[in-house]
């Protein structure tokens, strides 16, 4: 049977954005998907906590897009978990609406793959600067997935941000059915 993703798009400007978008349109026309543009939806940054929690509880699958910022994720997106992944709810006492989920991130970067090495100018690798989402999914016992990771994305050619915007796309759909996949493979 098959599963139903949560595809969150976090850009803070979508008509700037160039990677990320295109696999945000990539991703939203799926079947089993419910894609939603974070920014789009609350541009006061007013966010809908129980709608939210209701589409977390409805989704197998919470797969986020976002550039990486400073190190990090756009504000929305903090606000976002701050909010949403709340006690009682995420985690704490109660709070297992999470549990038995995963959480596939799919991130881009300014920075080359060489970058994010000891010697590189961001000195660690870029796991390092994702470590709270990945301990947020082992708070939350959801199943922290390996991110994809798109490096370089500003000097990304057109053939190479469509070819990873597939990439996502192919991986989304066998995130939704795995069985398929396996049986085709
Ligand atoms: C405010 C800001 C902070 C950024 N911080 C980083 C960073 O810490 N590391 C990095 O590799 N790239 C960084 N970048 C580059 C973005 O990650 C890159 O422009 C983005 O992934 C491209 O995606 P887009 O075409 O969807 O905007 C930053 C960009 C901006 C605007």
């Amino acid at each position: 049977m098959s599963k139903q993703l949560y595809f969150l798009f976090v850009h803070p400007d979508r008509r700037r954005s160039h990677t990320n978008r295109t696999i945000f349109e990539h991703v939203r026309t799926l079947e089993n998907v419910t894609a939603v543009d974070l920014y789009e939806s609350y541009p006061g940054f007013h966010i809908d906590v129980a709608l939210e929690q209701r589409r977390l509880r409805e989704h197998d699958v919470v797969m986020i897009q976002h550039p990486i910022y400073w190190y990090s994720m756009p504000p929305l997106l903090k606000l976002w978990m701050d909010e949403v992944l709340e006690l009682g709810f995420a985690y704490g006492p109660g709070g297992t609406a999470l549990a038995g989920k995963a959480l596939q991130l799919s991130v881009t970067t300014g920075g080359g793959p060489e970058a994010y090495t000891a010697e590189g100018m961001h000195a660690h690798p870029l796991e390092t600067f994702l470590l709270p989402w990945a301990q947020t999914a082992q708070l939350c016992k959801m199943s922290w997935l390996p991110p994809l990771v798109l490096h370089s994305a500003r000097r990304a050619s057109e053939l190479e941000v469509q070819a990873h915007a597939e990439h996502v796309r192919a991986h989304a759909v066998s995130l939704i059915n795995p069985a398929f996949v396996r049986e085709g493979t």
